[in-house]
């Protein structure tokens, strides 16, 4: 959090309100929170309110050397890990109809009361959202996951774990600005974006 709190403010005020912007032109609703809510805590971790990811890293994701890294013809399901209030998954739902791929577009949300916003956001499509801790969550095969910097050190360590240590077919798309050494390095690529931020893919190919 320190570091990006180093992005120059007015760089952060035209990126929030391009994103509030974009949301109501495509979705007809914002979709992040505007008013700064209190951190809550639950067991062990602190749980933020979402961030949501920008237009701006959902675009690099869709183009480019990443879009052809990730291969979206290769999977047919998606998973916004930490859906926050769903931006991701709309993002995704009109990319995927475009480019006429055959998806099955699913958000974990461990908070029940995001859960419910997220739910209600994206009620007009076809995305299901799942009130679940990534922890304890069987994935499907041929997935693609995509994390923009969702837990602490500990879940995110025990996250990588849980995808090696199962026979499943997955693409994780992490965005972030560290923990990209919890991911193994041999078969992880990542691509610098910016001074503070990288997108990692990692391929678990097991068949
Ligand atoms: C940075 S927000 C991302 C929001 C969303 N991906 C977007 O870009 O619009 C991270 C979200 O992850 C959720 N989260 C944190 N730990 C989780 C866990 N163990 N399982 C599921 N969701 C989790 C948080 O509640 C929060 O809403």
């Amino acid at each position: 959090m320190g570091r990006l709190n180093q992005t120059p403010i007015l760089f952060r005020i035209v990126n929030k309100l391009t994103n509030v912007f974009l949301d109501l032109f495509y979705q007809g609703k914002i979709l992040e929170d505007i008013i700064p809510r209190k951190h809550i805590t639950s067991g062990k971790s602190t749980l933020h309110p979402p961030h949501s990811t920008s237009y701006f890293v959902l675009n690099q994701i869709t183009k480019g050397v990443i879009s052809k890294e990730i291969g979206f013809e290769m999977y047919n399901n998606f998973y916004d890990i930490g859906s926050g209030y769903g931006r991701v998954l709309l993002y995704f739902n009109r990319f995927f109809q475009k480019q006429a791929l055959n998806y099955s577009i699913y958000g974990l949300e461990l908070q029940e009361d995001i859960f419910s916003r997220c739910k209600k956001n994206t009620q007009k499509v076809k995305i299901e959202i799942i009130n679940a801790n990534a922890l304890k969550f069987r994935f499907e095969s041929d997935s693609i996951m995509f994390l923009f910097n969702p837990f602490d050190n500990s879940t995110l360590e025990a996250f990588v774990s849980n995808i090696k240590s199962s026979n499943k077919r997955i693409c994780v798309v992490f965005w972030g600005h560290n923990k990209f050494e919890y991911f193994p390095q041999n078969e992880s690529k990542l691509y610098k974006i910016s001074k503070l931020e990288s997108c990692l893919i990692w391929k678990n190919e097991i068949k």
